[in-house]
């Protein structure tokens, strides 16, 4: 990908950063690409996106005063304020990345950036398998962590062919290509830049998986109808909390992702920008906010308070990464966290 490495490769961050748009595009630039979150596309509706916009400042907000009015202050109530914006968090960036990417496929055959290497990739796609078939057999408590290196039974490959599949900010889709590798079947990319899907479908259709279906759209006004039982995010919540208004985009993607989740489904995301910690807590946060939402309606309804089971729990996660000590304590560049959702 032109320029821009991310994470970079030889850092002793424990969070690879990127450089922040102020560093690298002019005030004027900033606000044109901002605008472009406003004034959506024809998939959008301005309005619904502007109301979801004020919804997710409110809430913003009501936590920013909790926080300041607590002492108790181990808790992370709302994903880090203090990210620096960046590039990477606007949609401008990524049409003109894969505007760029799109070229080099005609010309040279390029796939484009395989987003924390190869590795991750192909250890993101089996561990979902194994996650997966342990949940399909009811494993939940009691999770295995390695797929087994014996040929799939019939009935492996019948449990994988039952999960519908969607890769969230699906970029060039190659994630896609390895789950389907795997024995999953029914799969779904999609992606905000069109040039991102229009990347993905060639690459698809010279590669093989023709099978796969890639749409274009925006995941924090997603215009998909169908729920999935396992949803995919391998950096792209990372770019959503890199725009500007990065605090307010992650909450309105709790918001969407929870719609898309299937009862009994799964979320696995893969990220360079939060811990393991720093995500199971803002899945937390965005419970506490979901009961007590529900709660007030169930009050208002039946004039009495019940107690919901919260949207998302916390699964597992990736052990096998490599880990390096920082600073005393001890980190991966990379996590990959699922959630189930109730
Ligand atoms: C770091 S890249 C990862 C791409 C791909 N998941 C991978 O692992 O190769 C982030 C992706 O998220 C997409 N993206 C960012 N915000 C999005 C949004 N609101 N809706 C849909 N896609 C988004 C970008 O276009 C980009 O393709």
């Amino acid at each position: 990908m032109a320029g821009l490495r991310w994470p970079p490769e030889d850092s002793d961050l424990h969070h690879a950063r990127v450089p922040s748009t102020a560093d690298l595009i002019s005030d004027d630039d900033r606000s044109v690409a901002a605008d472009s979150w406003s004034i959506k596309s024809d998939y959008g509706s301005t309005l619904d996106d502007e109301q979801r916009h004020v919804d997710a400042s409110d809430v913003l907000s009501t936590i920013a005063s909790f926080r300041a009015a607590s002492d108790y202050s181990s808790d992370k109530e709302a994903p880090d304020v203090d990210v620096e914006p960046s590039m990477l968090g606007l949609q401008s960036y990524w049409d003109a990345t894969y505007a760029d990417e799109l070229a080099n496929f005609h010309e040279h055959g390029h796939s484009g950036e395989v987003w924390f290497g190869s590795d991750v990739m192909e250890t993101v796609a089996t561990w979902t398998k194994s996650l997966c078939i342990n949940v399909s057999q009811g494993h939940i408590d009691n999770l295995i962590d390695n797929v087994s290196s014996e040929p799939d039974s019939e009935l492996v490959l019948n449990e994988l062919s039952t999960w519908n599949v969607l890769d969230i900010g699906t970029g060039n889709g190659l994630l896609l290509h390895e789950l389907a590798k795997l024995g999953f079947r029914d799969l779904t990319g999609t992606d905000y830049s069109e040039g991102a899907i229009g990347l993905a479908r060639n690459l698809a259709e010279r590669d093989g998986f023709t099978g796969i279906n890639f749409e274009v759209d925006d995941v924090l006004a997603t215009k998909l109808a169908g729920r999935f039982k396992l949803v995919m995010d391998k950096g792209t919540l990372d770019a959503i909390g890199l725009h500007p208004d990065g605090p307010i985009k992650r909450i309105m993607y709790w918001e969407s992702i929870s719609n898309l989740v299937a009862p009994g489904g799964i979320l696995v995301i893969t990220s360079c920008n939060s811990t393991k910690d720093e995500l199971v807590q803002e899945v937390e946060s965005f419970n506490q906010r979901s009961i007590s939402t529900s709660s007030e309606v169930e009050a208002v309804k039946d004039q009495e308070v019940q107690k919901d089971l919260p949207p998302f729990q916390y699964l597992s996660h990736v052990r096998t990464y490599p880990t390096f000590m920082f600073g005393g304590s001890e980190g991966s560049r990379v996590v990959t966290v699922a959630f189930l959702r109730n």
